[in-house]
């Protein structure tokens, strides 16, 4: 962690208790999730114990704790695709990749996370792999597109 675009970072807003928010979105904006040790800078230039900059950043779901991985995969679990078996989608992702959603593998390649309707309904079940929509999946496709993107280096 560069400590030049941490100070950067910081400095682009004023050192007061409404900067919080805005300075931990900025953050993970700049790193993909929260790392300790800016959290730690955020609560030292805006003058407030640690504690209460984890207590904020728990608070809301939006923050991150960990890294995401190399490949962002979205499961959707809109209502086309949950009528069209999503979570059997989500099951067979969680055993592939060995990790419940929302987490993150070991080796940093894939962050599972379920998302609201991606917008292409009609390729139901859908899951988005990075910028890529996969669609009209079952069991066996899944573990297709994932192979795909395990060997290949996409
Ligand atoms: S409900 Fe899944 S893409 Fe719309």
């Amino acid at each position: 962690m560069d400590n030049e675009t941490v100070k950067i970072l910081l400095e682009k807003y004023p050192p007061a208790a409404s900067s919080l928010i805005p300075l931990l979105q900025a953050a993970q904006k700049e790193y993909g999730y929260l790392p300790r040790v800016v959290m730690e800078s955020i609560a030292e230039y805006l003058d407030m114990p640690v504690s209460r900059v984890y207590g904020v950043s728990t608070f809301y779901a939006q923050f991150r704790f960990e890294p995401l991985g190399k490949h962002m995969i979205k499961v959707c679990h809109g209502t086309a695709c949950h009528v069209k078996s999503a979570d059997k989608i989500n099951e067979t992702m969680e055993t592939e990749l060995g990790i419940k959603s929302g987490e993150t593998t070991k080796d940093g390649m894939f962050t599972l996370e379920r998302v609201a309707c991606l917008g292409c309904c009609s390729l139901a079940p859908v899951i988005m792999i990075d910028d890529t929509a996969h669609g009209n999946l079952d069991r066996n496709k899944v573990k297709k597109v994932l192979r795909e993107y395990k060997g290949g280096d996409q």
